[in-house]
């Protein structure tokens, strides 16, 4: 590390309409740092890292850079000053290509200002391959997976060659293997003298990658302190702000009859001949690596995708969905993995967006009960503890973690018979995973069925009474609870069949 601190924010403030987001908050960053922000899903760190990158003003406090105050108005002048943020949510345009996201607002110029495309695709080839991902930069966003515009979004990042790097929970969405590219890449940059703020709620990587940690909670800053002196425990109590129970909530549920069977399920290139039951209380565990197959399963039970072959019966019936409205109708809930993409209405408000699929159960003789509606909402934002400052509030205004858990609302209320969650607890906090498991563990135990998809192995094998592992669209093996162990799921992710419980 480099003397003086590169970076250093002094005493902002920052209020929205009913919320001050962050309260006299410091931290100084030094070049050569990786330096992690965390804290609870509302703390207040994505609000401080859009300050720095000039999109939000602060109402108080000062930026220094190089011991120089600056003001920083908008993200070009962020960007003029060597400042460069990872989004949170993804900023990127669906409909052209990664090349020209990677370099929108400053396409290379060629022959009588025309754009040198040649020059613009081949830069982002080598941006691209430096990161190990083997995308054409031709390729049009809309058709990549959310793993895949992440590491795009990485790209861009990195393509403006910054002193300062903020990345906002870059890794949510991407694999072990992308993770650990990812992690090399930083460590180099790092090394180059680059000051990299890092946000996660993955306490494990935060130790293993971080130098120091500055802890926020609901706007305030706890601490910072070097990483290696604190244990994951420390940091989880230090977030939350109170010692945290167990983890894994699980309680004991009485699995009763099949409810949901899959038969022989083949769509061509992405399901190979899937088969198995889900039970009455029974909590299904989908473990897989991004890309085996697990999310197009899904969407196939929900009646998003068609299938080429093979049946699905609800309660020995068969059935067939030719949309997710068909399967709603029959009694399934799914909380999508793009959330953004797919579960929310951004602009409408938090009330709305958690009643919306069971707003046909709160009318009666075609007239709404808004007094109903209002209490199930507002019992729900207690439930999950979701920060906001009304239920009118609209749900583009929450933070990333909080409009998880409006998604997650919306399906709990609507109480499905088989409820199928892609990641559920992807960018969720400490203290709200343990709240959203011990909701899905009451779920099981009212008698629906959960299939829970995860690229988490803690929270697999935490809440799991059986486990599928996938790879490559087909089932490499199935565990019971007591006969999971991490070694064995993780050698059948990578794809080696495990024919000893089937
Ligand atoms: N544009 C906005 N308008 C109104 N309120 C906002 C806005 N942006 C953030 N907030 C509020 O400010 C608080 C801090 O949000 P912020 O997004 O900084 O949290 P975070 O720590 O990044 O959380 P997460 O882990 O969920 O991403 C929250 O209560 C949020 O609802
Ligand atoms: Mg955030």
């Amino acid at each position: 590390m480099s003397n003086g601190p590169l970076l250093e924010m002094k005493q902002i403030c920052k209020r929205f309409p009913g919320v001050q987001a962050l309260r006299n908050v410091s931290i100084a960053v030094c070049g050569g740092e990786i330096h992690a922000l965390i804290g609870e899903n509302g703390a207040g760190k994505s609000t401080l890292m859009k300050i720095l990158a000039g999109v939000y003003p602060a109402d108080s406090g000062e930026i220094y850079l190089n011991g120089h105050r600056v003001k920083i108005s908008n993200l070009q002048e962020a960007q003029k000053l060597g400042i460069s943020i990872i989004f949170q949510e993804f900023n990127l345009i669906p409909h052209i290509s990664i090349g020209e996201n990677i370099f929108f607002g400053r396409f290379p110029q060629g022959f009588c200002g025309r754009v040198n495309w040649d020059k613009l695709f081949n830069d982002a080839k080598q941006i691209l391959t430096s990161l190990e991902i083997g995308l054409d930069p031709r390729s049009l966003i809309k058709d990549l997976s959310v793993a895949d515009q992440q590491m795009v979004e990485i790209a861009k990042a990195l393509s403006l060659q910054s002193q300062v790097l903020i990345m906002d929970e870059p890794t949510s969405a991407l694999t072990q293997k992308e993770i650990d590219i990812l992690f090399a890449l930083m460590k180099k940059l790092k090394n180059q003298g680059v000051a990299i703020i890092f946000i996660s709620h993955r306490l494990e990587e935060v130790k293993e990658i971080a130098d120091r940690i500055t802890i926020l909670r609901d706007g305030e800053k706890v601490c910072t302190a070097e990483a290696k002196n604190l244990t994951r425990e420390e940091i989880a109590n230090l977030m939350v702000g109170r010692e945290m129970e167990t983890m894994f909530p699980k309680q004991e549920a009485k699995i009763g009859q099949t409810i949901l069977e899959i038969k022989n399920l083949c769509r061509k290139g992405k399901l190979n001949n899937i088969s198995f039951c889900l039970r009455r209380g029974e909590i299904l565990g989908i473990y897989g690596l991004v890309g085996a197959g697990r999310t197009e399963l899904a969407r196939a039970i929900f009646g998003e995708d068609s299938v080429d072959t093979g049946d699905i019966l609800i309660e020995e019936e068969p059935v067939t969905f030719y949309s997710p409205y068909d399967a709603v109708h029959a009694g399934i809930g799914m909380v999508p993995e793009d959330r953004s993409r797919q579960g929310l209405l951004l602009t409408q408000s938090v009330e709305f967006n958690i009643s919306l699929p069971s707003l046909i159960n709160y009318a009666s003789f075609g007239k709404m009960n808004k007094k109903l509606v209002l209490e199930r909402a507002s019992k729900q934002v207690k439930a999950l503890n979701i920060k906001t400052p009304s239920l009118d509030q609209k749900v583009m205004y929450l933070s990333g973690g909080n409009q998880q858990k409006v998604v997650l609302a919306k399906w709990l209320e609507l109480e499905p018979r088989i409820l199928i969650l892609d990641e559920p607890t992807r960018g969720i906090d400490v203290g709200a995973k343990a709240e959203i498991y011990s909701l899905i563990s009451n779920l099981a135990q009212k008698g629906f069925g959960v299939i829970m998809i995860s690229s988490e192995l803690p929270e697999i094998l935490g809440m799991s009474d059986r486990i599928l592992v996938m790879n490559k669209g087909r089932i490499t093996a199935q565990f019971n609870r007591e006969e999971a162990e991490p070694q064995k799921i993780i050698m059948a992710a990578a794809g080696r069949v495990n024919n000893e419980s089937n």
